[in-house]
């Protein structure tokens, strides 16, 4: 078959000719693939700097974690790759797979999960949000922000206040749900005035952050406390675009009702996940075919992913290698 492959973690994929996978036990299923979409997860794993492959050895492999493909019955599904998704055929766990329903393309199927992971599971179990509580997404002018502000709206935020840098993609998020826009491309204090601001006014219940690095610690500093009883916040990470470490201080966590956490495949319980793949995704790609849950992709070929793999996609939409 065809696929995109990596001989050294390290390495720009090749499109190029690689043996079928195997199936290896009554759970596994070989899926013709249609659909798989290039995420920092994906790179991060090519590159052998995420957490999750710091066991991994160092073999020729097929990358991409997770597309949409067709069983041999001919049912559409997405789903989490055995073998590597980015190729003409793939083996899938049974048990790790979503039955797609019509009207939703085969790219937003593949673009929209890992955004929804990276959202939903955070709103939903790490910060355990309720109907009308106020949500602040740092970085929410990327793909996954940008579902993030649609399915906390669509979980009953109250307020949702975002934070971005590209000026005209901020902007559309207003129409996406966001109640207010907030510019990272200003100076600090001006930043942090902003949202002091608003938490006076608005408390701020739940951060949602793509960003971590300065951004992060600036919003933290907005929360700081003067010595009387704040407000709660959960604060829940989930990206570090902007840099992997921050500084705090142990006071600043003293002077405030902080709840800081992550969410990450590290931080989901198996039972959370099953409720991922059982309710949730479902649930959201309804919500696609409803209209009511805006996905935005460019479709690219599978041949041409050398050129591809390093290309930044500046306004929120998500490459997706069609197969
Ligand atoms: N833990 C999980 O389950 C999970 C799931 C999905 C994603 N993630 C992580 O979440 C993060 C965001 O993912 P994504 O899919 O939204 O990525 P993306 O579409 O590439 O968006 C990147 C975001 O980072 C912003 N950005 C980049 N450089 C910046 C800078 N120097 N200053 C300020 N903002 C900057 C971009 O802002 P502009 O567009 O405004 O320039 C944009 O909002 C990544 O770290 C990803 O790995 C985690």
């Amino acid at each position: 078959m065809k696929a995109a492959v990596i001989d050294q973690r390290g390495e720009m994929p090749q499109y190029r000719d690689f043996p079928d996978p195997v199936v290896h036990n009554e759970n596994e299923l070989l899926i013709t693939m249609k659909a798989a979409a290039i995420k920092h997860f994906d790179k991060g794993r090519a590159s052998g700097k995420h957490y999750s492959t710091e066991n991994d050895k160092q073999n020729a492999t097929v990358i991409g974690g997770d597309g949409v493909g067709v069983l041999a019955d001919g049912t559409r599904v997405f789903a989490l790759g055995v073998s590597g998704m980015m190729a003409e055929k793939a083996v899938i766990d049974k048990r790790k797979m979503v039955r797609l329903p019509d009207g939703i393309d085969d790219a937003a199927a593949a673009a929209l999960p890992n955004a929804v992971a990276g959202s939903a599971m955070a709103l939903r179990f790490r910060a355990n949000m309720q109907s009308g509580e106020t949500v602040l997404i740092n970085g929410a002018t990327g793909f996954t922000g940008k579902i993030a502000v649609q399915i906390a709206q669509h979980f009953g935020a109250k307020k949702i206040i975002v934070t971005g840098r590209n000026p005209k993609t901020l902007k559309s998020l207003l129409d996406l749900g966001a109640t207010e826009i907030i510019s990272t491309a200003q100076d600090d204090e001006t930043f942090i005035k902003q949202l002091k601001d608003i938490h006076s006014h608005t408390p701020i219940d739940i951060i949602i952050d793509y960003l971590w690095g300065h951004t992060a610690e600036l919003i933290l500093a907005s929360l700081k406390g003067n010595g009387s009883y704040t407000h709660k916040t959960r604060f829940v990470s989930i990206g570090s675009v902007t840099g992997d470490k921050i500084e705090l201080s142990a006071e600043h966590l003293r002077s405030v009702d902080l709840q800081l956490s992550g969410s990450g495949l590290g931080s989901w319980t198996n039972d959370e996940v099953r409720l991922l793949l059982s309710e949730i995704l479902p649930e959201m790609f309804q919500l696609v075919v409803d209209n009511k849950l805006k996905v935005e992709t460019i479709k690219v070929s599978l041949s041409d992913i050398g050129n591809l793999w390093k290309m930044e996609v500046t306004d929120g939409k998500r490459l997706v290698v069609t197969i």
